[in-house]
């Protein structure tokens, strides 16, 4: 293998590397960096498939163990993530969502057609106040997408209205149903993929939509709105310069979709039977994500020099095809170690854009797309992708050690490439956390980490790996993709240097005081 000297996009610049299986990081800790925000970790639940109904709820009278209907398994699973944001009610589904469906007694509430996902019928028995209640036991901030493609400036605005006003109308709607205190509402996403099923919009004439939206969604009683518009999908960076150049001063952040897919058509491959080119393809796509979130922040720095405005990426993850024998367009899939790779790969590029990406949103939290966690009936396993969220949890509110990585890479297919190792740190409260990912299917990788003053007094780490690259967790048997203690033996500090043998696959979280 060709040993390059390249510029990694986990890392600042580069060192030059020693031999195919050895690279180098070193770590550059500073009090001015910025603090890597916990919403980088959000999450994304939509009315799609079994994520609401079977993976979240089942309501208070089902056989499954649940707390006011949740799932008391999800619930304890998700709460070890530290959720600190969470998207609802879609995507697609948010532009067909008419709040007012899903208020009030549940009997007597309207049923509807899922029309963008299988056709599913909806019947609304899970609304604003069973969303708000998930989100106060879960601990995070809700995120609410609004409806702009088919629904009304004046919908809208009266459903700000009835969660955050403490008095008027809506406020006494709400108090009938039950709450009488207003939540607080920050996140409120107008419209979501604006361009095609919100809309079809041109951005032109949604750059003006938006801002009439935005404009009758009022701070109510101390509560203040951080208003989203509608971003572009990947490549369309023409999407971003209209929209900041026509409304960027209306706006706290404009949302991004990218999405570790092989296309939009045909095929889209199997979550679990791929192969070693598969594999490289996948982590060379997703790692592709740091160049298009560059010229994404490049545009908006033009407009916005300060970085007032937030590039919100609220849809990632892997798009595979659904598991044979699920229902057509509820997109259940699988989750593999490839998985795994792609969340650790990703998160390690969204922290290099600290200054810009304040949010992120995994698609999505439960049974569709790069989930967390699975269900069948009474049943959960908690993904490789749920582990390196958990691995990742004292990267949330820690401040980014920016790292300097000189590592081969290896070729993969559409000429990309693919880094053997990608780094992350951070340091929070005196400990510093260093993530590793060696990306390689086959060797082990020796690590020379520079500490450059930072403590390797105590090590600990944590190791997500498998036997087998299409590894995963089914139900009813033992986890094959699971966190484990990181033996001591695989690394030593001596001289400010911490060494580490990094196996082939795996992703690795130390901590160091
Ligand atoms: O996450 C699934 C879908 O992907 C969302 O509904 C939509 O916004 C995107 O196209």
């Amino acid at each position: 293998m060709k040993l390059l000297n390249i510029l990694a996009v986990s890392a600042l610049f580069s060192l030059p590397a020693m031999a195919a299986n050895e690279a180098t990081v070193s770590l550059a800790p500073s009090k001015e960096s910025p603090v890597i925000q916990k919403e980088i970790y959000g999450q994304f639940a939509e009315h799609l498939g079994t994520c609401i109904y079977g993976g979240l709820w089942v309501g208070e009278n089902s056989d499954i163990p649940n707390t006011n209907g949740y799932r008391t398994d999800v619930l304890n699973a998700l709460k070890e993530l530290h959720v600190p944001v969470l998207r609802w009610p879609g995507g697609c589904f948010a532009d067909e969502y008419h709040w007012m469906d899903g208020i009030g007694p549940k009997e007597s509430r309207p049923r509807m057609v899922n029309n963008n996902w299988g056709g599913t019928v909806e019947d609304n028995s899970f609304g604003t106040h069973d969303f708000f209640d998930l989100c106060e036991m879960l601990g995070c901030e809700p995120y609410l997408s609004g409806n702009v493609g088919s629904g009304s400036v004046e919908e809208l605005a009266k459903w700000v209205e009835y969660i955050t006003a403490e008095e008027g109308p809506m406020a006494t709607l709400r108090k009938k149903n039950g709450r009488e205190k207003p939540w607080k509402l920050k996140y409120l996403g107008v419209g979501n993929e604006s361009w095609g099923c919100g809309g079809n919009f041109t951005p032109e004439y949604y750059a003006d939509v938006y801002r009439r939206y935005q404009t009758y969604c009022r701070n109510y009683d101390g509560n203040r709105l951080y208003k989203i518009a509608s971003g572009a999908s990947d490549y369309d960076y023409n999407w971003t310069e209209v929209m900041m150049k026509n409304a960027g001063r209306h706006m706290d952040g404009i949302s991004l979709h990218y999405y570790t897919v092989l296309g939009w058509s045909g095929s889209k491959g199997s979550a679990i039977n791929f192969n070693e080119e598969d594999w490289y393809w996948a982590l060379g796509k997703c790692l592709e994500v740091g160049k298009v979130v560059r010229r994404h922040c490049d545009i908006m720095d033009k407009y916005d020099p300060k970085k007032r405005v937030g590039l919100l990426v609220d849809e990632w993850g892997t798009w595979f095809d659904e598991e044979p024998g699920t229902i057509k367009g509820h997109l259940f899939q699988q989750n593999s170690l490839r998985d795994a790779m792609v969340a650790a790969l990703s998160l390690n590029v969204f922290h290099t854009f600290t200054d810009r990406v304040k949010m992120t949103n995994i698609a999505q939290i439960a049974n569709v797309l790069q989930s967390m966690v699975l269900t069948k009936g009474k049943e959960m396993v908690l993904t490789p992708t749920y582990y390196v969220f958990k691995m990742y949890v004292p990267h949330q509110d820690a401040r980014l050690v920016p790292v300097q990585v000189a590592t081969p890479v290896k070729k993969a297919r559409d000429g990309r490439e693919v880094p053997v190792v990608s780094a992350t740190a951070s340091e929070k409260e005196g400990v510093t956390t260093l993530s590793l990912v060696n990306t390689d299917l086959k060797e082990d990788v020796t690590v020379i980490v520079n500490l450059n003053g930072v403590s390797g007094k105590k090590v600990e780490g944590e190791i997500l790996t498998a036997a087998n690259m299409n590894d995963y967790n089914d139900f009813g048997q033992p986890e094959k993709v699971t966190l484990k203690a990181f033996p001591s033996k695989s690394y030593s500090v001596k001289n400010g240097k911490l060494t580490v043998t990094l196996p082939s696959k795996s992703i690795v979280t130390l901590s160091l005081r």
